[in-house]
């Protein structure tokens, strides 16, 4: 397999496969096992940072996890998620702040919808940044939305989903997120488009599917939405391991002697006869 591009996964025949991914170690394993594109999704801001709000993670975090997540992969296309304080503050420095986010390392970046987006997806596509559109339930505005809610449950808000969908793809964008929407708007949405939809709240009718790495491994236990399915719960088995290292510490079995360093025999005889 080659190195995923914007244009690779346009044109992509099977599903694609997203996770979030924040840091050097995990971005190597998920690479080697073919994950298509790493997200630095700004809900790092809850997952690894602790915060309420992705709004509030800042530009510097993001690039600092930006540049590591791309340092441990080599085949997986590398998304920065564009913090609010990048683009939605302040659109015209969209396309400063996401030549940064290439400069760390990404091969695109993500922008979710917002009453300024159309300006802000044109400008970055006409300097030659591939961009992820993002639309339904959109964290960074959620306030405005009525909360974290599903999107597009009556006709009004479905139509404009729709719309939305159909202006990001003639914008230029190469992949379009659907995240809390009913699966049978996504579906209608994914069969409308020529770019692949992907999918986390939507149904199985996506082009593919995105899930928060931290959800997937049962590590983030503060909110656990109905769409996400625990791949391997973590947090149990990091928990039976500090346990049994607790144990192990105390009654002598950590470290054993291949564990440990020793000291040439005549040097200790010489240093024991000063002591
Ligand atoms: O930040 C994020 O994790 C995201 C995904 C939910 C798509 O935007």
């Amino acid at each position: 397999m080659n190195k995923r591009t914007a244009n690779s996964i346009k044109t992509k025949k099977s599903k694609v496969v997203m996770l979030t991914c924040y840091d050097y170690a995990f971005a190597h394993i998920l690479d080697e096992a073919g994950v298509d594109i790493l997200l630095v999704g700004d809900s790092m801001a809850n997952v690894v940072l602790g915060l309420e709000e992705t709004r509030k993670i800042s530009i510097k975090e993001m690039l600092n996890h930006t540049k590591a997540v791309a340092l441990g992969s080599k085949e997986a296309m590398v998304v920065g998620d564009m913090p609010y304080a990048a683009y939605q503050k302040n659109p015209k420095k969209c396309v400063y702040y996401a030549k940064k986010f290439i400069e760390a390392g990404a091969d695109g970046v993500k922008i979710e919808w917002f009453k300024e987006c159309k300006y802000v997806v044109k400008r970055l596509i006409k300097n030659k940044i591939p961009v992820m559109g993002h639309i339904g339930l959109t964290p960074q505005t959620a306030h405005l939305l009525g909360g974290f809610k599903v999107q597009g449950k009556t006709k009004k808000s479905a139509l404009n989903l729709i719309k939305q969908a159909k202006i990001l793809e003639d914008l230029g964008v190469f992949s379009l997120v659907l995240e809390c929407i009913p699966h049978q708007l996504a579906s209608h949405i994914t069969k409308q488009l020529k770019i692949p939809t992907i999918g986390i709240g939507a149904g199985s009718g996506c082009r593919g599917q995105v899930l928060v790495l931290y959800d997937f491994l049962g590590l983030y236990k503060r909110i656990r939405p109905k769409f996400v399915r625990v791949y391997k719960d973590l947090s149990i088995q990091t928990s039976d391991a500090v346990r049994q290292f607790s144990n192990e510490i105390n009654n002598g079995k950590f470290p054993n002697i291949s564990e440990s360093f020793s000291m040439d025999a005549t040097q200790w005889r010489h240093l024991r006869k000063e002591l």
